[in-house]
């Protein structure tokens, strides 16, 4: 019996990991859910986004499928008490140091895409995104320059030890894919982006069987519209990541389709949909679920082995998208019940 945290969090985060649980719960698995709150939910619940109890769930449970947070309510809040700071505790308590969010293009969604068609067609890829580090993580605040002007900072470093281990999450994941790897960097202009691409190289050593490239981060958000079919393993730092993931969201038909899985070092796990808490569109049953029903199938795979139940999750999606079931991202009608209800039905059909 394995224990799965179920944190939705704000905004959109409860109305579609309501339909990725439904979806679990159709598989017959021998899953238990357990239920806590996060995020602005958590702050107004308990004055702490990120409280005792819910890092304690997360701690216990075998893996943990997560909403999305952010509330706009608490926008003003001192830094330390607002909804992201939730997400951040999660993956730095639970050294959740290798992000992988797969784009991959659905048949019949080549229209959704912001890309030409033809263009689109071509996405299926992996961005490694380094989650523990980074400008992130960095001493932060703000101070009275020498000037008399108010400035803010954020100091960006990596060291070697955090790229080394998420190297080699890049180059064992394009191993079992294409056994192409593009690490993306600022190292004509950053020290932390030329220690990376150091370490990235002589880790690279190992990999004989891996073609590995290295491209700036510019040029690389210039490719990916232009080609996107060119990448097959992205590995890169975790504020490239987390923009460039955005990207190729849109060439793949919507921010509504990218899952992803938040990994430690012992394959102990966190599954998310890449978006956020969307407050424009929270509250209305317009929200697209599938991102999030991807990453339970993530989370089948990746934390429990069970490789022909997260298969069939990805299966019975294709199937609901290729049956026409469109969300309004996707340029569609149906409600994010509806949604899931029709891959819920892909999924039976399947079984039969
Ligand atoms: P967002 O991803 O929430 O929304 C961006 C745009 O995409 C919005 O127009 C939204 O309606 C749309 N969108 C997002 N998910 C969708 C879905 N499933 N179906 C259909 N449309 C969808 O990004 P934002 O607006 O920049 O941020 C809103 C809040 O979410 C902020 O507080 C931000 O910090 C937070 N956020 C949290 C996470 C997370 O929990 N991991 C991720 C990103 C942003
Ligand atoms: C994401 C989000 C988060 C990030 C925020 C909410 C902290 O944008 O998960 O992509 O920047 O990592
Ligand atoms: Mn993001």
């Amino acid at each position: 019996m394995a224990l799965i945290a179920i944190l939705p969090g704000d905004g959109i985060g409860p109305e579609v990991t309501a339909e990725a649980v439904r979806v679990l719960d159709a598989l017959s698995l021998d899953l238990t859910f357990e239920e806590a709150l996060v995020g602005g939910a958590a702050y107004h619940a308990t004055g702490h986004p990120l409280p005792a109890e819910t890092l304690d769930l997360a701690k216990r449970a075998d893996a943990i499928l997560f909403g999305a947070v952010g509330d706009p309510s608490c926008d003003a809040l001192e830094r330390s008490l607002r909804p992201e700071q939730a997400i951040l505790g999660l993956r730095k308590e639970l050294a959740l140091f290798a992000n992988l969010r797969p784009a991959k293009l659905f048949p019949g969604l080549e229209d959704a895409s912001a890309l030409k068609p033809e263009v689109a067609a071509a996405i299926d890829m992996v961005i490694v995104r380094e989650l523990n580090g980074d400008v992130y993580f960095g001493e932060k605040g703000f101070r009275t320059n020498a000037a008399g002007n108010r400035e803010g900072y954020d100091v960006m470093s990596y060291d070697e030890a955090e790229v080394l281990r998420i190297a080699h999450v890049g180059f064992r994941t394009a191993q079992k894919r294409g056994g192409k790897l593009c690490s993306v960097d600022k190292a004509n202009v950053l020290e932390t982006s030329q220690l990376w691409r150091d370490v990235v190289i002589e880790v690279s050593a190992l990999y004989p069987d891996v073609a590995l490239t290295h491209m700036y981060v510019d040029n690389a958000a210039m490719q990916l519209v232009r080609n996107p079919g060119q990448f097959d393993v992205i590995v890169t730092g975790n504020l490239f990541g987390d923009i460039l993931s955005d990207q190729a969201s849109m060439c793949a038909g919507s921010i509504g389709m990218l899952p992803s899985a938040s990994l430690d070092a012992n394959g102990k796990g966190l599954y998310e949909p890449i978006h956020g808490s969307a407050p424009d569109i929270a509250g209305q049953g317009k929200a697209n679920p599938c991102a999030t029903i991807l990453s339970a199938a993530m989370l089948l795979r990746h934390s429990l082995g069970l490789d022909a139940a997260a298969d069939r999750i990805e299966a019975a999606v294709g199937k609901a998208l290729t049956d026409g079931a469109r969300t309004a991202d996707l340029g569609g009608s149906l409600s994010t019940r509806a949604m899931g209800d029709a891959v819920l039905a892909a999924l039976e059909g399947l079984k039969a």
